[in-house]
């Protein structure tokens, strides 16, 4: 069974925080085109600890609503939190999955799925399928995802790669798949949706001191798996020790995907 497997530090929350405003600005043309307006109704799906869910609950104002989903309590909790912190008061919070989430069908203008498919390797079509019958016809299915193995940092660091190889090694023996950006446009044709767009880029930013990646988030995971042991993570984690001391900050670059697609009208 696939295991999610993060656990949040603050640096990690605001790690969320800062690419949940980077979205905002550098999507904003596809966010506006796939529906995010003042007024429209919005799920956020696997929303984490909430922090695309309050930028979305700014973004639509107080005649909409997000509705923000995950399976994880803790992680609902958390989002909780972040919406109270960013005075945001309407989204609201449940805990399910997104392959059946138990909110009403064609109940909104637009479902949005980020970073939640490359945990999901046999269930990917189920989670799309199931959000493509939440909006409402003409409206939206948002996805984002990654392509992993394109993941780079400078400059190298052999152990931070070597942390970055056996987490892309986890999630390939619970059968995700690390690439799915590639296949988000897919995934919408094949829920039956219609004027699939597909975009792609790399995100380039600098590392902040204390900013640790998903896989140092995975490490016990990865641990009980047989894939690290104590001193793997010690090493581990004075290599981020290393990397916080450095001038100019280390840059790391995301390949990052992005497609949307419409339910048919009528
Ligand atoms: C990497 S986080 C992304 C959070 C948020 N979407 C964002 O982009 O900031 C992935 C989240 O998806 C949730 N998740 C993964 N698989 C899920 C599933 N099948 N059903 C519901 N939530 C899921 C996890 O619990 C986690 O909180």
């Amino acid at each position: 069974m696939t295991e999610y497997a993060l656990k949040l530090s603050e640096a990690e929350l605001a790690r969320y925080q800062f690419m949940a405003e980077s979205a905002a600005r550098a999507e904003a043309d596809l966010w506006a085109a796939a529906g995010v307006a003042e007024g429209a109704a919005v799920a956020d799906i696997g929303c984490g600890p909430g922090a695309v869910s309050a930028v979305l609950g700014r973004m639509v104002g107080p005649s909409g609503s997000v509705l923000a989903v995950d399976r994880d309590p803790d992680v609902v909790d958390a989002a909780r939190l972040t919406a109270g912190r960013a005075g945001v008061d309407n989204v609201t919070f449940g805990v399910g999955v997104a392959e059946d989430t138990g909110l009403p069908s064609s109940s909104v203008d637009l479902v949005m799925v980020r970073h939640v498919l490359a945990h999901n390797g046999s269930r990917e079509q189920a989670i799309v399928d199931h959000a493509a019958t939440l909006v409402r016809p003409g409206g939206a299915v948002y996805l984002v995802d990654i392509d992993m193995p394109a993941f780079r940092l400078r400059p190298d660091d052999e152990d931070l790669a070597d942390l970055s190889g056996r987490y892309q090694e986890w999630h390939a023996q619970q059968g995700n798949d690390l690439s799915v950006g590639l296949r988000l446009g897919e995934l919408l044709v094949g829920a039956g949706l219609v004027d699939v767009e597909h975009h792609g880029r790399y995100l380039i930013f600098p590392v902040a001191p204390g900013s640790r990646p998903p896989g140092w988030a995975a490490r016990d995971a990865l641990a009980a798996a047989g894939l690290a042991t104590q001193e793997d993570i010690e090493r581990w984690e004075g290599a981020f020790g290393r990397f916080d001391e450095l001038e100019p900050r280390p840059t790391t670059f995301v390949s990052q995907f992005v497609a949307f697609g419409r339910r048919p009208a009528g």
